[in-house]
């Protein structure tokens, strides 16, 4: 990737410039904008600025243990906002950044408590999103984005402008609009001291490219029945639609879903797999057709569990996904989306 590149603002058209400046100064004066990664959207305050990342705490409706992540506009950044940084962390930033990967570091005196929960350490990701970049660069050098993903707390992360809106309309200053997220789930979490590195959350950057770009094993620092660390993300309830959410295999779903419909409940099927679709012929179901690929899937999951709960549905009975490697950010979330409502 060259320089130019990463500035992101060559990358955009005049009228997106003019929003990302306007952005820009929403935030150089204490507001809140949310704004779009090839992640997740995200929702950004001046990290340097207490107050206004309060004001983040308060629109989530999110804990104020549970730290956000610092968005920074180059690579050469690390170094103010983080310190005795391990040469693991420095190989994986010089590998996968810009792009959907978090890095745990200890942080600088530069970080305000308030951005890491009072804790020592700090999250820093570097997005790999014109928009993201150009409005991290069109700020004051010494300042970066503290941003959680633009949802409430609990609830799915938004990969479209709507979704933002949806959730945040009226509690944001400005909603930047860069289209529908690339990736669509939200980035790989790694910690990294000069001992050990693990994996906090899955997501974007997979396991497996981690440990060929550090050419050692990793460890999975994570469980989906919630342990208690301070990563929101890894409570059970996370990551949820309002719909209550069944996980079934193919085998099942069939059956369940026409006996729902018999009930008369409305629900939806959402399937990856070739699926007789005549199989679920009955008034009362959606049938959803997710990719087989889960990059694709891992786009458009999110979209689909928010229009399930926009048609206002009983339930939505989902395929459970492959026990593959590339599948496991996307069972991760499915996992925790269906503990959220106490299934059977
Ligand atoms: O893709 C993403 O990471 C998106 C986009 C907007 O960048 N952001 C996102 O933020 O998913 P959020 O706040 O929804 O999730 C960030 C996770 C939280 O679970 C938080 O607890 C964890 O990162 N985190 C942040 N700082 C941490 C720290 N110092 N130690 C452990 N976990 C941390
Ligand atoms: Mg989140």
């Amino acid at each position: 990737m060259t320089v130019k590149a990463q500035s992101g603002i060559d990358q955009l058209d005049q009228a997106q410039r003019n929003r990302v400046y306007a952005a820009a100064a929403i935030l150089n004066n204490g507001g809140i904008v949310a704004f779009p990664t090839e992640t997740v959207y995200g929702l950004g305050a001046d990290a340097t600025n207490p107050a206004a990342v309060q004001k983040i705490y308060a629109i989530k409706q999110r804990p104020a243990s549970h730290p956000l992540i610092l968005h920074i506009g180059s690579i050469a950044h690390l170094e103010h906002w983080s310190r005795d940084i391990p040469e693991t962390a420095w190989m994986l930033a010089e590998r996968f950044w810009p792009g959907p990967l978090t890095l745990i570091l200890q942080k600088s005196r530069y970080v305000p408590d308030c951005v890491t929960g009072g804790q020592d350490t700090v999250g820093i990701r570097m997005p790999a999103h014109a928009t993201a970049l150009a409005l991290l660069n069109a700020m004051h050098p010494e300042k970066a984005i503290a941003a959680p993903s633009a949802n409430l707390y609990g609830r799915i992360s938004p990969t479209t402008s709507a979704h933002v809106q949806a959730a945040l309309a009226g509690k944001v200053d400005m909603i930047l609009d860069g289209g529908p997220c690339e990736i669509g789930l939200e980035s790989t979490i790694v910690r990294a001291d000069h001992q050990t590195v693990s994996i906090l959350r899955p997501g974007g950057v997979t396991v497996a490219e981690i440990e060929s770009a550090l050419n050692r094993s990793v460890s999975l620092a994570y469980n989906s029945t919630g342990q208690t660390v301070r990563v929101s993300g890894s409570l059970p309830a996370h990551y949820a639609p309002s719909t209550p959410l069944k996980l079934r295999t193919k085998a099942e779903i069939g059956q369940q879903a026409l006996d729902l419909a018999r009930q008369h409940f409305q629900i939806a099927v959402v399937t990856w797999s070739a699926f007789d679709p005549l199989s679920l012929n009955a008034p009362g179901i959606r049938h959803i057709v997710m990719p087989s690929d889960p990059i694709e899937y891992g786009k458009q999951l999110y979209a689909a569990l928010h229009q399930c709960d926009r048609i206002g549905l009983d339930f939505i009975l989902m395929e459970t996904p492959p026990q593959k490697p590339a599948w496991l950010a996307i069972a991760d979330r499915l996992q925790r989306a269906s503990r959220a409502h106490h299934e059977t």
